[in-house]
């Protein structure tokens, strides 16, 4: 039988073919083996520590890959109820087939009830501009938590710079805030940003810290995960004037830092970091293909169903 001397091979050739062929297969397979190993192992394994793959993984692509791009739309106060209806009803085709991000719209609270019952069974959730830190009572003009989720909000915003410095709220207060929503069942967008004068005379990172450590005083890494923060420099709200995509990044790249600072690696690696001002279709591809831009808040953009569905595409 062996070897099969009739066609003339020698014990020594077939070893040495056999020998080959295995060389040749594992040459062949081993790419493939280790672009699975490299992709698709972490990310089904959601037991996942960054010590455990930071030597065998290209974490930063695992990383990108579980942070999904968020983009929302806070139309402030703008929009009567059936302007709001119109432009939601506007924008659900736009959007319809859209998988890869996900989306919100925060109108005003007069419009939320409406738009609420306009977006059910679509892939585009509902938030508010604000949130009080009761869940009833005595508080003239404010409203809970409570109220927001009746109408089906999954989100609100806390401490966007127009509630900073417009109408004075503390990182005190804010901190409050969001972990009222939190504790309530909301998921928040956390706002923080420097001012022209703060960044030019170098403040910034200092002022960031202070946002980041105060605003999330108290919390733990698992309510992070219903927290997504949004920098929101205020010179570039609604001024028309974006903070450049390496601008964006380096901010990104430090928040996430302070993060990993207080709340450990894996949190940090989580979080998903927003960026907003004068964000636009023309300037939402080059902010987002950033490593740590992970979405956007959006605000005049956001008030048309084109160039909202445009900048939500963009991250797709
Ligand atoms: P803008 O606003 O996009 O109009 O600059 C952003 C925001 O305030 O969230």
């Amino acid at each position: 039988m062996f070897p099969p001397a009739k066609y003339g091979f020698s014990k020594t050739d077939v070893c040495f073919n056999s020998f080959h062929y295995v060389i040749l297969s594992c040459r062949v397979c081993m790419p493939y083996i280790t672009v699975l190993r490299r992709y698709l192992h972490p990310c089904i394994s959601h037991g996942y520590s960054n010590n455990d793959y930071r030597n065998n993984f290209d974490e930063e692509r695992y990383v990108m890959a579980l942070r999904k791009p968020f983009v929302a739309g806070n139309w402030k106060m703008n929009n009567l109820v059936g302007e709001s209806l119109a432009l939601v009803e506007a924008l659900k085709p736009l959007v319809a087939g859209v998988a890869a991000v996900d989306m919100a719209v925060c109108p005003a609270y007069t419009s939320l009830h409406a738009v609420g019952k306009a977006l059910a069974g679509t892939n585009i959730q509902l938030g508010a501009q604000n949130a009080y830190v009761k869940e009833s009572g005595a508080y003239t003009g404010e409203i809970s938590p409570k109220m927001l989720l009746d109408v089906g909000c999954a989100w609100t915003i806390i401490g966007h710079s127009e509630r900073r410095h417009i109408l004075g709220e503390a990182d005190a207060f804010l901190n409050e805030k969001l972990r009222f929503s939190l504790a309530c069942g909301l998921k928040v967008m956390f706002c923080i940003g420097e001012l022209l004068e703060e960044r030019k005379d170098g403040k910034m990172e200092s002022v960031l810290e202070r946002q980041v450590v105060k605003g999330l005083e108290g919390m733990t890494a698992a309510d992070l995960d219903n927290v997504v923060i949004a920098y929101e420099p205020v010179w570039a709200i609604g001024t028309g004037e974006t903070a450049t995509p390496d601008q964006a990044e380096e901010v990104h790249v430090f928040v996430r830092n302070l993060i990993d600072k207080s709340f450990g690696a894996d949190a940090a690696s989580k979080m998903r970091i927003q960026y907003g001002g004068s964000v636009k279709p023309e300037n939402a591809s080059d902010l987002i293909s950033r490593e740590n831009v992970d979405g956007f808040l959006v605000g005049g953009a956001a008030l048309k169903a084109d160039s909202f569905a445009a900048i939500i595409n963009a991250c797709a």
